[in-house]
């Protein structure tokens, strides 16, 4: 089995973070959101895995090498001028030999693959898609199926007044390679706005493969620390590293004050220093070498490796980049991003 995934996008919501860090490399749980991905396609039994790449390519590249570290072979499909998620499948062409999996790289999902392709088979389909129900479909792709299952409609980003099913794209495809044909070449083309419309125009079986267990695309901080707190809480089974103590789970050559207070889950990774009284509600995460100081309150957070977090600070519903300094008594609010290597003194 192949598998492609799109990791060229600029990850503007993400901003102030993704001006530095490519998003497939944002830490979730201390774990680049692109290895989740790796790992899905890998317990599937993919051998070989595409990257499609764009912006801040070589961090990418260079983090995840040739692949053997992760247990698959890695290949490289580079785009010195970013082509689209379309002009990303076809710049990937001369990889592809077989069926294929395609996927965006800011999803996390547990779909079955394996039942995906029995129903790819079963339906004779060109190209199978993954569709998920979600309450509100405006920042998505918008998918319109009939009874057995074949697509009618798609409509990316549909106004308000638009909206006629809450099924969405959820970013997961089985491609056919014959559909590559119908990408030009060396030019900006969108998968979404063009391929999937000109398909179905010329009659290709398109179908929609409900998917019904876990899914979350992590595009804005709201749903990137919703997706933290369900790996915390199990609601998305994932292992997390380190050695667990109630509601403590700590990476090694972490010290943790033993009067610390838990209403929640705490992860660390490795090397964290966590002074004492401090409070944790909700979930919250700690990159490697991580410090936070005397009687400081932490709440739904997640903190990137390497930053220093003072005493009496109090952080609630953030994210906060990399070697970050947060001098004492500072108060971080609801839903602040803070860049790498920021100081508040
Ligand atoms: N190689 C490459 N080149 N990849 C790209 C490019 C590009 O120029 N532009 C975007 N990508 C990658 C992104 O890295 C991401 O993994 C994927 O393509 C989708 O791009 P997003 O920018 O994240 O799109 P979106 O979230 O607005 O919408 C997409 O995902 C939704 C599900 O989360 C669409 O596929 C929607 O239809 C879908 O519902
Ligand atoms: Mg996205």
């Amino acid at each position: 089995m192949q598998a492609l995934i799109l990791a060229g996008g600029l990850g503007s919501r993400l901003r102030p973070l993704t001006f530095t860090t490519p998003k497939p490399l944002l830490p979730l749980v201390n774990k680049p959101l692109l290895l989740y991905q790796i790992e899905l396609f890998r317990k599937y039994g993919a051998k070989e895995i595409i990257l499609s790449i764009s912006y801040l390519r070589e961090q990418i590249s260079d983090y995840f090498g040739n692949g053997k570290k992760y247990g698959v072979k890695i290949t490289y499909a580079l785009e010195k001028k970013r082509l689209g998620t379309g002009g990303g499948v076809k710049n990937s062409e001369k990889f592809i030999k077989e069926k294929t999996f395609i996927s965006n790289s800011d999803i996390i999902a547990d779909v079955d693959l394996e039942d995906m392709l029995d129903f790819h088979q079963k339906h004779k389909s060109d190209l199978t898609m993954t569709l998920f129900p979600v309450a509100d479909p405006s920042a998505y792709g918008l998918v319109k199926t009939s009874k057995d299952g074949r697509i009618l409609s798609f409509l990316e980003k549909p106004k308000f007044s638009e909206i006629t099913t809450n099924t969405i794209n959820a970013g997961f495809y089985l491609f056919e390679p014959e559909l590559l044909n119908f990408i030009p070449n060396g030019v900006e083309y969108s998968l979404e706005r063009e391929l999937f419309p000109q398909l179905l125009k010329k009659g290709k079986r398109l179908f929609g493969y409900i998917h019904s267990g876990y899914w979350q695309d992590l595009g804005t901080p709201e749903k990137y620390l919703d997706v933290s707190s369900d790996i915390l809480n199990g609601r998305l089974k994932y292992p997390i590293s380190g050695r667990k103590k109630g509601a403590l789970i700590a990476g090694k050559g972490s010290k943790i004050s033993g009067n610390l207070k838990i209403k929640g889950k705490l992860v660390c990774g490795k090397n964290v220093i966590v002074e004492d009284d401090v409070w944790i509600n909700g979930s919250v995460v700690l990159g490697d070498n991580c410090q936070v100081g005397k009687e400081a309150k932490l709440a739904d957070c997640i903190i990137f490796a390497n930053t220093r977090i003072k005493e009496k600070v109090e952080i609630e519903n953030a994210i906060i980049g990399r070697d970050c300094l947060i001098g004492a008594y500072n108060k971080i609010g609801k839903e602040t991003v803070l860049n790498d290597k920021s100081l508040a003194r």
